[in-house]
């Protein structure tokens, strides 16, 4: 009997409506658009209301994955969300305010905490449930909203990031569907990017608040050389577990933080440019939802067809890392 994959039977995605060009941060911070476009290649970026919360970015997102993929909520046996910015701090997991808000009463649910590597590390666990037969229709939600974690006096880090969700459907399938995934972790490099108060370790004090300790700090130039190593690492990890060659892939989707980021490791890889999708310029990092926007993206515009070979790559705070090649099935 040939193994069964975990086929993308349905994918959607949402951004919230506010945008944010440089020039409106430039407004706000000391920066320029022609500094945040030379250094990121970020034009603008979508940023949720006050009182959106990440699961209400996420549920437009899934009902468009699963209308496409002609399944009702009730279908679903798992959620598993991607996002290290859920919608309330300690519990529930935005997986169960899903499960409440779209009625899939029949699905376990749980979230995966992986920062911007959170949709290959959350695809990567239901692929698992799927091939071992555990589970067949499986949501992967891809969602952040890093926005409320940002200082916004901060011109380092409040240009890069951007809100967004992003969601698919898996079901087994003979042919098509992920055909492996490879994750990896740096632990040792969890304090270049990192949100130092409001945990156990350092419950926030009113001088943590005073001083922004509450949001995100990023050494970047340390997350960038770890960023372009990840890419190259794990797509190259993931294609030999395949016994495939990058030439064959239709497209390369890795995670859109940064467009230099990428330049570099597809340049060192040999890789064509052509055959690169980016699309960050107009929403900057969206995170954990950044994969599942692109690929919902790229498939809407023809990028992908039924039977392309497409390559995904995490990378993100931890320091984590995944990629995944998908024999695409829609
Ligand atoms: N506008 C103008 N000047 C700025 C800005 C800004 N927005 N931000 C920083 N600068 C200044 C700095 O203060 C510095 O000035 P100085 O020389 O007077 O001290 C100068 O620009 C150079 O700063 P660098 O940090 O050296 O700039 P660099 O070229 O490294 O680019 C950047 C910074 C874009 C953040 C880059 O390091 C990067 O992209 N790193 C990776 C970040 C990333 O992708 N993070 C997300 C990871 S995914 C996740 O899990 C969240």
């Amino acid at each position: 009997m040939s193994k069964l994959l975990a086929n993308i039977i349905g994918i959607g995605s949402y951004i919230p409506e506010k945008v944010f060009t440089n020039q409106d941060l430039a407004r706000m911070v000391d920066t320029t658009d022609e500094w945040i476009v030379s250094r990121t290649g970020i034009k603008e970026r979508h940023i949720a209301e006050i009182n959106q919360g990440v699961s209400d970015l996420a549920v437009p997102a899934i009902t468009k994955a699963l209308t496409q993929a002609k399944l009702s909520a009730e279908d679903l046996e798992l959620i598993v969300v991607g996002t290290c910015s859920p919608d309330y701090p300690v519990f529930p997991s935005t997986g169960c305010v899903i499960q409440d808000r779209i009625g899939a009463k029949n699905a376990a649910a749980f979230d995966v905490s992986a920062a911007c590597s959170g949709f290959i590390y959350a695809l990567s666990i239901a692929t698992q449930y799927i091939e071992n037969g555990t589970y067949k229709n499986i949501l992967v939600v891809g969602a952040d909203e890093l926005s409320k974690s940002l200082n916004w006096q901060d011109r380092g880090t409040c240009v890069l990031f951007g809100d967004g969700a992003g969601a698919a459907v898996l079901a087994p399938d003979k042919t098509y569907g992920v055909l492996a995934t490879h994750l990896g972790a740096v632990g040792s490099g969890w304090k270049h990017l990192l949100v130092p108060e409001g945990g156990t370790k350092q419950p926030l004090t009113k001088a943590g608040l005073e001083n922004k300790k509450n949001t995100i700090q990023m050494n970047g130039k340390e997350v960038f050389r770890f960023a372009v190593k990840a890419v190259e690492d794990s797509l190259g990890a993931v294609l030999a577990k395949c016994n495939i060659k990058k030439e064959a892939l239709a497209l390369f989707i890795p995670h859109q933080a940064n467009i230099r980021i990428i330049d570099h490791a597809v340049k060192h890889m040999g890789f064509p440019k052509d055959k690169v999708y980016a699309n960050l310029d107009r929403y900057g990092n969206t995170s954990a939802a950044s994969i599942p926007l692109a690929l919902d993206e790229a498939h809407r515009e023809g990028r992908i067809k039924k039977g392309d070979l497409v390559g995904v790559c995490g990378f993100g705070a931890g320091l984590t890392y995944g990629a995944g090649i998908i024999k695409w099935g829609i």
